[in-house]
């Protein structure tokens, strides 16, 4: 943590400090787990805290492929399986191919029909689902004190290019027209991520800046996983974009489809809306807060999105600005993200002409000329790591952040 500037520790010791006049406790634990199975896809559970569940399956399986040195060699069969309809390549090992077999089959109620019109909305709404899942759930990530620690802990942290650009890999599946159909990769991408994140509670438990439980529990994974789908249909209600009852449903499917497939438990994910909306605000709140790691990361990641949008002069202050309107004050404040004079003012009233503009209900001159640069920054962003993921794939890591 020696490359943390001071400037930064100050800035994060100053949230903490607020936090701490909000009454809140940190790291928040006090809140037992209350959330109902019977609001699960399960329909009923044990009831027990997710918090104390990994993935008990591809856990010792991973740690077993990487104590062995058999991770390489997996990683180089696994670089050309990419359809969720190929045949795993040969050679694997036998307990991997055993498990990837299981892990790779969809879920008995995932509905084939609320998969297709979920990608139609996917489609129409992509532009404000990029930037929701992208810089809203980015700045939501690094607000999540396990995420923040995990990520700039483990190998990608130390390149956070590649990893914006990994993680996009799956987000970009989920949003793809064919995500869940045999031509798509959706399958592929969510079980390799599952084995990333296996082999990332076995590698941080050995790293000497790890003090925590074993990451990426059930709970952090659901908290991360309202961060995405949760943020983003919430924020588009907020911002009234229209969105009929068979579109809501069906990115609500096309997200628990892949809560599963990454090692969510049936009994863990909301079987609607509303029980999705009472899961979040049971987990978010004592699950975020400030830390150095999470507004050094958040710097970086503001750093590059303002690197791929527009001229240098006005592009941070406006990334930063738009971050901020994304995540609110309170979050904004937690990452050390810098208030902006201008654009602080400006975003919050154009943003929503541009949304209206877009979804055709006031007309084009009614949209401010400033507009049009949010806009293009928007578009910027998406395209480069759209791109950006085309050249990479998801590989298991052996090692933790360097140093
Ligand atoms: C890796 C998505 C939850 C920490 C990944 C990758 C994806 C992904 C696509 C592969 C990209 C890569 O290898 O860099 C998700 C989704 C989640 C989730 C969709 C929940 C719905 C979490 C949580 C944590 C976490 C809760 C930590 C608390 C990590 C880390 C890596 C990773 C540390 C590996 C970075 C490295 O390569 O070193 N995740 N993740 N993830 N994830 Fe997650």
């Amino acid at each position: 943590m020696a490359e943390l500037s001071r400037r930064k520790m100050l800035i994060s010791g100053g949230a903490l400090g607020a936090l701490g006049a909000l009454g809140v406790a940190f790291p928040a634990r006090a809140t037992p787990w209350t959330w109902a199975s019977s609001g699960s896809i399960a329909g009923a559970g044990a009831g027990t805290d997710p918090r104390w569940i990994w993935d008990e399956e591809a856990d010792p399986l991973v740690a077993s492929l990487i104590d062995r040195g058999a991770v390489p060699e997996v990683n180089r069969l696994l670089w050309n399986w990419t359809r969720n309809d190929q045949p795993l390549p040969a050679g694997l090992p036998a307990d991997l191919r055993d498990f990837m077999e299981r892990a790779r089959q969809l879920p008995s109620w995932a509905n084939q029909g609320k998969l297709n019109t979920a990608a139609e909305f996917n489609k129409s709404r992509g532009l404000y689902l990029n930037l929701l899942n992208g810089v809203g759930g980015g700045m939501l990530s690094t607000a999540i004190p396990k995420e923040a620690l995990s990520v700039y802990y483990s190998k990608g942290g130390a390149d956070m290019e590649d990893r914006v650009a990994k993680t996009s890999i799956l987000g970009f599946a989920v949003g793809a027209l064919n995500a869940y159909r045999p031509d798509g990769s959706c399958v592929v991408e969510a079980v390799k991520t599952r084995l990333v994140h296996a082999a990332v509670r076995h590698l941080l438990q050995q790293s000497p800046h790890w003090t925590g439980d074993i990451p990426i529990s059930q709970e952090d994974m659901l908290v991360t996983w309202h961060t995405l789908p949760t943020f983003a249909m919430r924020k588009m209600l907020e911002w009234k974009v229209p969105i009929s009852a068979a579109h809501s449903e069906a990115y609500l499917h096309v997200w628990q489809v892949t809560a599963h497939m990454l090692g969510i438990k049936d009994e863990y994910i909301p079987a609607t809306w509303a029980a999705a909306n009472a899961q979040s605000d049971q987990i978010l709140p004592r699950n975020m807060g400030p830390t150095p790691e999470g507004v050094e990361l958040t710097d970086i990641l503001l750093g590059q999105l303002a690197e791929q949008t527009s001229p240098a002069s006005i592009s941070r202050p406006l990334c930063n600005a738009l971050a901020r309107y994304l995540v609110g004050d309170q979050v904004a404040g937690w990452d050390g993200i810098e208030r902006e004079p201008v654009w602080d003012l400006l975003i919050p009233t154009i943003w929503p002409k541009l949304v209206r503009f877009r979804e055709g209900l006031i007309p084009l001159p009614l949209v401010p000329e400033t507009a049009w640069v949010l806009d293009e920054a928007v578009r910027k962003y998406i395209l480069f790591y759209l791109t950006k993921a085309k050249e990479t794939k998801i590989e298991i890591p052996t090692t933790n952040r360097p140093g």
